[in-house]
């Protein structure tokens, strides 16, 4: 078979010339004595037709042939296609390969269940529109790996089977065959390989790197993903955050033909949290957080008292449409985030109203309205908490809903900024003097906050940067402690016994009595990266082959069972449910 040209690359110039095209038959229609097709491959299609159908073999939807034939101008062009100006005219038609009728139409347009496109994935990745995602992912890694190339850094790949990884979420386990009753962990990261290259001397590491973490799956979390992973020897947070940020306005530019503009905006993770309520803000539109503590606290409001923070938003103009009905799934919404609930006041006619006012007097009204310049039409919600990141990230979940909602998002704009300064500790709610790590335990404080680590680890901040692009976090990552006193010190303040530390990190901190130099990293979710670029709000839309919601794999329906002697050679035993 000698094709002579991909179908969707065929144009006015190559009218009069002889083609042999190979690919799928999508559409075939016939009108008044002529036959018409779409023939598909992985550059698009092209129009064929014949005015002899009855000399042609049985052609259906989804067919393998082979065309030869004369490329010809239309005379009406098709403007919706890229080769809508000729069509070919078949001379021979062959089928290759027959095909069943496919349980939906392959066109990107589609209205069949996403479970069923899964389930028929390699149906489902003939649509162009699947195909583009694709090969703009596989684009975003050549374009990294030419900027990491280009950047004097090194590929190298870590292993799979592991021992635990301290990222926090839940591990995938594998059961060793050679030693019953032990486990390798799926990486959750490469992270401690990475610091060990470092140490290693390698200085520039890169990878593009499968990460595995059984948590709760949601739009943008896949069980299996894959982070553009990087560590670097002798660099600054200043430094490292300026070369990342030169790879994504390479990739943005060739991806998307968009300028970012560098250095990105740096946000304190605190401002963050206080005015978006998220760590990952959006700043493509307002409806930011105000603290109303200093205005509420004392207007004899039960529900207030004792309240540390009390803060609230505005939305503009949906005061009118607001009914209790939304009032409550608002309320719910809050409660998933630790609130006891929101309460609103609607501004309408010039003065509020709702029956919050009963606990407002004149002067707190005006004050009210000053503080957010209340228009009419305008709904004012707000919350208490005695913790400050419920308050933030519940009253910002329902900032980043109404957004969604109310289309305050143009499409195919980008924000992009880096968080930084998040603080080293998460307190434990309802354990005081408890603390997790926020990012890892090899995390490294601030050197200006060292001395806090002894009397207000709450307070302490880290060196630890997140890059949010349209409200996603698409990458993270921190400079590492690189001297064994303050490591030991961070294990302590995370309730880490020396056991602990041996058990879970020891052949890792070993490598600390050799010679660290100083180092830090980052990893972007390539996934997410990929969604941002290629415009869409489902992960699973930009991987091949990805888990639903259940972290099951449609095509395969893995996981699945295993035999009696798989079970008995890693020495496993199922217990029967009750
Ligand atoms: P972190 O845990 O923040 O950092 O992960 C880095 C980035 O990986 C992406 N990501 C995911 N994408 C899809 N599905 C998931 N389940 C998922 N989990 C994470 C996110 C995230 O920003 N070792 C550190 C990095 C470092 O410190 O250098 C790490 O893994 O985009």
């Amino acid at each position: 078979m000698e094709r002579t040209n991909q179908n969707g690359t065929l144009r006015l110039q190559d009218v009069g010339k002889k083609v042999v095209l190979l690919g799928w038959i999508a559409k075939t229609r016939k009108l008044g004595g002529l036959f018409f097709a779409d023939l598909r491959d992985t550059s698009g299609y092209v129009q064929l037709v014949s005015e002899h159908p009855d000399e042609l073999p049985d052609v259906r939807n989804e067919y393998v042939v082979e065309v030869r034939g004369e490329v010809r101008k239309k005379d009406v062009p098709n403007k919706n296609l890229p080769t809508g100006e000729i069509e070919v005219v078949i001379e021979k038609l062959t089928v290759i390969n027959k095909a069943e009728t496919t349980p939906f139409i392959i066109a990107d347009k589609t209205d069949a269940l996403e479970e069923t496109r899964l389930q028929y994935r390699y149906l489902d990745i003939r649509r162009p529109v699947l195909q583009n995602r694709l090969k703009t992912r596989a684009k975003i890694v050549r374009l990294f790996h030419e900027f990491f190339d280009s950047h004097n850094f090194v590929e190298v790949e870590t292993p799979v089977l592991n021992l635990a990884t301290p990222e926090g979420a839940r591990d995938y386990l594998v059961p060793s065959r050679l030693h019953h009753g032990r486990f390798y962990a799926l990486p959750q990261s490469p992270q401690l390989f990475k610091q060990l290259l470092m140490i290693g001397g390698m200085e520039r590491y890169y990878q593009i790197a499968r990460c595995f973490r059984d948590e709760d799956l949601r739009a943008d979390r896949q069980p299996e993903f894959t982070q553009v992973d990087v560590e670097t020897s002798f660099l600054d947070q200043d430094q490292i955050l300026s070369l990342m940020e030169e790879a994504l306005a390479k990739i943005f530019k060739e991806v998307a033909d968009y300028e970012v503009k560098l250095p990105l905006r740096r946000m304190k993770y605190w401002d963050a949290m206080d005015n978006y309520g998220s760590d990952k803000p959006d700043t493509r539109y307002g409806m930011l957080l105000h603290d109303l503590k200093p205005l509420l606290s004392d207007v004899g409001f039960q529900g207030f008292e004792g309240a540390e923070y009390i803060k609230g938003f505005v939305v503009e103009g949906v005061a009118g449409e607001t009914s209790r009905k939304k009032l409550d799934e608002l309320n719910l919404e809050a409660r998933k985030f630790n609130l006891k609930g929101v309460l609103s006041l609607k501004f309408e006619n010039g003065a509020l109203a709702g029956s919050f006012t009963k606990f407002l007097d004149e002067e707190k009204q005006k004050a009210l309205i000053e503080e957010f310049g209340l228009k009419d039409g305008d709904l004012l919600l707000f919350a208490s908490s005695p913790y400050r990141r419920d308050i933030d990230f519940g009253l910002g979940a329902l900032r980043s809903k109404y957004a969604k909602e109310l289309g305050l998002i143009q499409p195919n704009t980008y924000d992009l900024l880096w968080v930084v300064d998040f603080p080293m500790f998460d307190p434990i709610e309802g354990e005081p003097g408890h603390y997790s790590a926020e990012h890892h335990p090899f995390t490294r404080p601030r050197d200006e906050d060292l001395p806090l680590l002894d009397s207000k680890p709450e307070e302490v901040l880290a060196y630890a940067y997140d890059i949010i692009i349209n409200g996603y976090e698409a990458g993270g990552g921190t400079l590492r402690i690189y001297d064994h006193d303050t490591q030991w010190k961070i294990f302590k303040i995370l309730g880490l016994s020396d056991e602990d530390v041996a058990r879970k990190f020891g052949w890792f901190i070993d490598a600390f009595k050799y010679g660290v130099p100083p180092h830090g990293g980052i990893a972007f979710g390539l996934d997410r990266l990929c969604m941002i670029l290629t415009g869409t709000d489902n992960i699973r839309d930009v991987e091949a082959f990805p888990k639903n919601l259940q972290a099951v794999d449609p095509t395969s329906k893995a996981p699945g069972e295993v035999g009696e002697d798989q079970l008995e050679a890693v020495g496993i035993e199922i217990k029967k449910e009750a």
